[in-house]
């Protein structure tokens, strides 16, 4: 796609990306979606890292997104290194796989690389992130904080080649995303947009097992 513009969020942006945020999430990884109350939120969180608040606009419509927030990983000794966690980000169904993403990933990862982060570790769905260098966290010693496993969903992508030195790391997240434990704040919020069928979609056993698994060896 040539005639698309990447930026900045703006804040008259704002709606449509909550807008599109709803759209490209609803359903696929449960019934309905709360990915446009996390966005709405967090923007007011103290991890929240504006200079990485990217859309893609194509004819006058913001088409994809990505967002970030801080997080950490701490070593055996307590040393506790800055991070940035990538996500949500979306593109539009009727855009999806035409390397919207992949641009918005690769320009933020540049982006972030300037600022001074090494590291991006992200809960997701390994199809969507192998291909843009992340990898288990297993191969870099990055366990979760809940249990000190390895989740299958829990991908690393080393901005700057050797960043993580083999150490065992562990994997701290923002708190940004317990807004979404508020289901009726959820709800409430969701009321302001469009009716929209709740359903069950493959995509969801996907997600389960993905979220629910850990590498062991
Ligand atoms: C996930 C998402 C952001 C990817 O953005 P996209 O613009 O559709 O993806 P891209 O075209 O940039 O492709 C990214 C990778 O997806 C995979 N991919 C692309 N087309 C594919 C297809 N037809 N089938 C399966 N995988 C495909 C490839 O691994 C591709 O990388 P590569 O071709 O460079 O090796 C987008 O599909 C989306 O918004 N999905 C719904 C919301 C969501 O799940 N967000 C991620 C939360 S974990």
């Amino acid at each position: 796609m040539n005639d698309i513009i990447i930026r900045r969020e703006t804040k008259k942006d704002e709606r449509a990306v909550e807008e599109l945020t709803r759209e490209a999430f609803w359903n696929v990884y449960k019934p309905g979606a709360d990915e446009h109350y996390y966005v709405h939120m967090m923007r007011n969180h103290p991890d929240f890292i504006p200079e990485l608040d990217y859309v893609i606009e194509h004819e006058g419509r913001i088409v994809a997104m990505i967002m970030y927030t801080k997080a950490w990983l701490e070593d055996e000794t307590g040393y506790r290194k800055e991070i940035v966690s990538c996500g949500p980000i979306c593109v539009a169904p009727e855009y999806q796989r035409q390397k919207l993403g992949k641009l918005l990933l690769e320009t933020t990862f540049d982006i972030a690389r300037k600022m001074g982060y090494d590291v991006n570790v992200n809960l997701g769905n390994p199809g969507n992130y192998v291909s843009r260098g992340f990898v288990s966290c297993k191969k870099k010693n990055v366990s979760f904080i809940s249990g000190g496993n390895y989740p299958t969903a829990l991908l690393v992508a080393e901005l700057v080649p050797g960043a993580l030195d083999g150490r065992a790391w562990t994997y701290i997240p923002s708190t940004a995303a317990d807004c979404c434990e508020d289901a009726a704040a959820v709800e409430a919020f969701d009321a302001d947009f469009p009716p929209k069928e709740k359903k069950w979609m493959p995509s969801q056993e996907e997600f389960y097992i993905y979220s629910h698994s850990s590498i062991t060896r």
